[in-house]
This record gives structure tokens, C-alpha cells and sequence, in this order.
């Protein structure tokens, strides 16, 4: 099975455009299931709009998850309750949504989890008491041997740890929040990919896709780059930041940067076969 996981989606304009692109990448690269996270979609970046919701599954995604912006806005509700968005898993069974899914696509059953880390979390609406451990939650919920895991974190080792933990059992650890994508992509030995951050799916000339002047004027005024109300996202060229994996028997054969164009040449593994990181390693903006 061919999987296209697209990271943290921001703003209206990314929205759109994955939405125009996303049937030729999907038609070009034979890819069977696409899952966006789209915490950030809405016009404001925060939270999601069921109408982009409903666009993006028009156009090809087959499933939504989310982070510590999903319960954001005034639609959080109304888009938490379709049938394929999902927001962390890890939290109070009363908190709005639901965390895993398990469907069906080309004849192979695939699971979808979506997990987050405490940091992660305690920027959400959701109460510090409300909030589960991760691998207690992953080991309780029900899962097919094809299963993709976003993991929406703050620390990088929570996530490789959480890998490490699963290696073998999940197909997949994909690590989107910080909205910054990272160099290394892994295939462990027992088959399980790991990405500690996919990046973001966003305009570039900000900061995480918004426009900086709130944050920096209430880390000068205040000391909290979060103080001030957030703006919204600025305007800019829109990178894809996402992973193609190549799944077979639930196990990672082939994992890949992908980006407008498809595959990025150089930024592929695989089955544990790291391919060179050529001397240029940044990514598009
Ligand atoms: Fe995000
Ligand atoms: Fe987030």
C-alpha cells in the first residue's frame, strides 16, 4: 500500500492548493491513502473549517488528523464529528473526537492513530487532567497490522522513543507539531518508519507558517511569544511537507520526502538502506 502523509496543513491558501494538486500527485504516484494533518487549515490557522474539511475529502484524503489545535474554533465540533477526522487519542474519552480509525483501502485494511505529546497538549483547550499517556492509550486501542501513527509532539525523543517502542508493531511513526521538517528519515530494524517532523504544509516567510510581528512583539513586551493573540497566516510560496511510505505486510519498505514535484531525489530510505544525504540538504521554501 502506497501512503501520502501530508504534515501540519496551514491557512486557507495551502488548503486550497493541496486541494487542486492532490488528484494528479495522487493519480501520478499511484498512492492508495492520503492523511492530512490539518490542525492549522482554517482561514485563522488555528483549527479546522468543516467546508476545507469537506473540500480536502473531495479531492482525495482520506483521512484527517489533528493536534493541539483541533479543538480550536468555532466548527471544532461540527469537524471533529466526521467519520475520518481524528484529534489526539491520548485524551479523556468526554473530550470531543475520536483518535483511531481503521479502514479499508485497495483490499488492505490500514489504522490511523492519532497520539500527542503532554507539551503538545498543554497548548490546547484540552485540561492538564484530561490529558492520557500516549503508550498506555497505543496500547488499548484496537489496530490492524497496518498502522500509521501521527505522533504531534514537541520533543523529538518522545517520538523516537515511541518508535523504538513499536518498532515492529506499527508500520509508521510520523511526527508533525513543530511544523519544521527534519533531515533523517528511518526504517528500524523490526520495519517501523520513523519521521520525528514531516513539516508543515504552509506559506513560507513566517514563522510555522503565521505572520511573526505577535509573537515577537510579546516576547519584547512580555517575555511569552504567546501573549499576544496569534495573526493569521502570511502569504507566500506554500511548500508540501510530506512522506511517501511504501508498506508492505504492514512493515515500511520504502520511505521518502515528497514534495510538489514528487519524490525528493536523495531523501529516501529503504528497508534500513540509508541512501546518502547529498550536500545540499535544504528544502524548498
Ligand atoms: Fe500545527
Ligand atoms: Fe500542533
Amino acid at each position: 500500500v502506497v501512503v501520502l502523509f501530508v504534515g501540519d496543513l496551514v491557512g486557507e491558501e495551502a488548503t486550497l492548493l493541496l486541494a487542486k494538486r492532490l488528484p494528479a500527485l495522487r493519480a501520478a504516484h499511484r498512492i492508495d491513502i492520503v492523511i492530512v494533518n490539518a490542525e492549522n487549515c482554517a482561514p485563522s490557522g488555528t483549527g479546522m473549517t468543516v467546508g476545507l474539511l469537506d473540500l480536502l475529502f473531495d479531492r482525495g484524503v482520506d483521512v484527517v488528523t489533528g493536534g493541539n489545535h483541533s479543538w480550536d474554533g468555532p466548527s471544532a465540533h461540527a469537524a471533529l464529528s466526521g467519520s475520518h477526522v481524528l484529534r489526539p487519542l491520548n485524551v479523556a474519552p468526554t473530550i470531543a473526537g475520536k483518535g483511531a480509525l481503521t479502514l479499508e483501502t485497495s483490499g488492505q485494511m490500514l489504522t490511523v492513530i492519532n497520539l500527542a505529546d503532554p507539551a503538545a497538549l498543554s497548548l490546547s483547550q484540552v485540561a492538564r487532567h484530561d490529558v492520557l499517556p500516549p503508550y498506555a492509550c497505543w496500547l488499548e486501542v484496537k489496530r490492524c497490522s497496518t498502522t500509521i501513527v501521527d505522533y504531534h509532539g514537541d520533543h523529538v525523543i518522545h517520538k523516537q522513543v515511541f518508535a523504538r517502542a513499536v518498532d515492529g508493531e506499527a508500520s509508521a511513526v510520523l511526527g508533525t507539531h513543530t511544523h519544521e521538517p527534519t533531515l533523517p528519515l528511518y526504517i528500524l530494524p523490526g520495519g517501523t518508519a520513523l519521521v520525528t517532523d514531516v513539516g508543515m504544509t504552509g506559506p513560507a516567510g513566517g514563522v510555522q507558517g503565521f505572520s511573526y510581528e505577535s509573537l515577537v512583539a510579546g516576547l519584547r513586551s512580555v517575555g511569552d511569544c504567546f501573549a499576544l493573540p496569534l495573526r493569521p497566516p502570511v502569504s507566500g510560496p506554500i511548500s508540501l511537507g510530506a512522506v511517501l511510505l511504501r508498506i508492505h505486510d504492514g512493515l515500511t519498505r520504502v520511505v521518502e520526502r515528497f514534495d510538489w514535484d514528487g519524490p525528493i531525489p536523495g531523501h529516501r530510505v529503504a528497508c534500513g538502506k540509508v541512501t546518502p544525504v547529498p550536500e545540499s540538504v535544504g528544502f524548498p521554501a
